[in-house]
């Protein structure tokens, strides 16, 4: 499809970055097609990265993504999902590139600034997992 989904992370909507993220990606050239301020309980969080579930950093990562707020949003763009992981950089910003959300405003691997769906399949899933079809435009 041409919809990716992402989350800014509980690390840059406490540091005010919400709104420099999001110019960066009107910017980049996806449209906003759903949006909201959020929170994830623990166990939301543990529902939405079940996937990593065996990985070592699982119990971490919950617990960051329950932390605080966050902003999800759907976006739209022609090759939405490789685009916008082009857009946000490397997991680790160590490794990201110059001019990526995360080389910007990522502080470490896990509080890393920004989500980004990596599969279409994904990408509807996590969409469903926030937003009704009333909230979608
Ligand atoms: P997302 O867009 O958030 O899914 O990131 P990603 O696709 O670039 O990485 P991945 O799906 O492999 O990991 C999901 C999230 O787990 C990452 O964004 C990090 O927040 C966290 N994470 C991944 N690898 C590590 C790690 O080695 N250590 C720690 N502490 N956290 C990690
Ligand atoms: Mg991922």
């Amino acid at each position: 499809t041409n919809q990716t989904f992402t989350m800014i992370k509980p690390d840059a909507v406490q540091d005010n970055h919400i709104g420099a993220i999001t110019q960066m990606i009107e910017a980049g050239g996806f449209r906003i097609v759903a949006l909201k301020k959020t929170k994830l309980t623990s166990e939301r969080a543990g529902q939405f990265y079940e996937v990593h579930k065996e990985r070592p950093f699982y119990e971490g990562l919950v617990n960051y993504m329950s932390s605080g707020p966050i902003v999800a949003m759907i976006l739209e763009k022609e090759n939405a999902v490789a685009d916008f992981r082009k857009l946000i950089g490397a997991t680790n910003p160590a490794q990201a590139e110059e001019g990526t959300i995360r080389k910007k405003f990522a502080k470490s691997v896990e509080a890393n600034a920004v989500h980004g769906s990596d599969s279409d399949e994904n990408a509807q899933i996590e969409g469903d997992f926030f937003f009704a079809a009333d909230e979608r435009f």
